[in-house]
């Protein structure tokens, strides 16, 4: 039969659309254009910065030496949505998360809401404890004194809150998403602030059912204490009223 010196070459050929199908590099491997890009642009403006005050802090200082080498292309022209070291609005629910969590995400690569943060700003030649401290840097310079000029409120209980509130219930409640009060909204709120304070503590900690939706325990992130969750509920009542 003609069949029969046909069947390697087909197996030969499945072989290589398979491994073509595996070779296929995972996205966040790729960052060739936003890298030279950034070069291009962001060149003439993050030199002058370089130079500027350098923190007196020696642990900080070596961060600074990093950033302005590697990750200042990006984070100092807020590129792709890099947030810039000293936008304290931007920082705040970055912070709020911690910063173990924002220097782990920083050394693995991450895409969170604005874009692609590459493992080590695109740099696999950073030791761990070179972005850790770069990310030192950037924390320390947007921390300001964020959540008292973030929100109008005094307490500042209620502004730290804010950041949280940020990081973890924004999502749906900023939105109206799925029927969540957006704080602010006085006429939704009313009958619910009206059920007494208790209540709407215990149905953002444990999670409720209503009449619009589902409100998830504690927003989803379960490493939220009850503390917490009762302050961002302060706050949102807050807004509201
Ligand atoms: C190619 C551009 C680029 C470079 C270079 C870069 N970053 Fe980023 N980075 C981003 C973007 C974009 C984000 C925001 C991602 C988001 O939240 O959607 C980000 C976010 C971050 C965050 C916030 C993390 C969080 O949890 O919210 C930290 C910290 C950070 N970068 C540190 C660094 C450090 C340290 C370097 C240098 C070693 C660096 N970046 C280099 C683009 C870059
Ligand atoms: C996945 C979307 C989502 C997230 C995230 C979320 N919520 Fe909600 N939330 C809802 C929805 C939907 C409702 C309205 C449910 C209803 O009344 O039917 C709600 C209602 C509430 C209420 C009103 C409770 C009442 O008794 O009327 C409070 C308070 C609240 N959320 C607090 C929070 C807090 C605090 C966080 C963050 C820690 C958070 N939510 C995160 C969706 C969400």
């Amino acid at each position: 039969m003609t069949m029969k010196p046909f069947l390697p070459f087909l197996t030969v050929g499945l072989f290589f659309l398979g491994a073509c199908g595996l070779e296929k590099p995972p996205a966040s491997l790729k960052f060739p254009d936003a890298k030279s890009d950034a070069a291009q642009t962001a060149a003439p403006s993050a030199a002058p910065a370089a130079t500027a005050d350098v923190p007196a802090d020696p642990k900080l200082a070596a961060g600074k030496t990093v950033y302005d080498a590697n990750c200042g292309a990006c984070h100092e022209a807020g590129m792709m949505g890099a947030p810039k070291p000293g936008d304290v609005a931007a920082w705040a629910p970055r912070i709020a998360q911690g910063i173990d969590v924002m220097t782990k995400k920083s050394i693995t690569g991450f895409t969170g809401k604005v874009g692609n943060m590459p493992a080590k700003g695109g740099n696999a030649s950073l030791t761990d404890a070179d972005v850790t401290s770069a990310v030192a840097f950037m924390a320390d310079k947007s921390k300001g004194a964020a959540p008292k000029t973030a929100t109008p409120a005094a307490d500042p209980k209620l502004a730290g809150s804010k950041a949280l509130y940020d990081t973890n219930c924004a999502a749906c409640h900023d939105s109206g998403m799925m029927g969540a009060p957006k704080p602010g909204d006085k006429a939704a709120w009313a009958p619910r602030i009206a059920q007494g304070n208790a209540l709407l503590v215990s149905h953002a900690n444990k999670g409720f059912k209503g009449k619009v939706g589902m409100m998830p325990a504690k927003g989803g992130n379960a490493k939220l204490t009850d503390e917490e969750t009762t302050n961002i509920v302060n706050y949102m009542a807050d807004k509201s009223k």
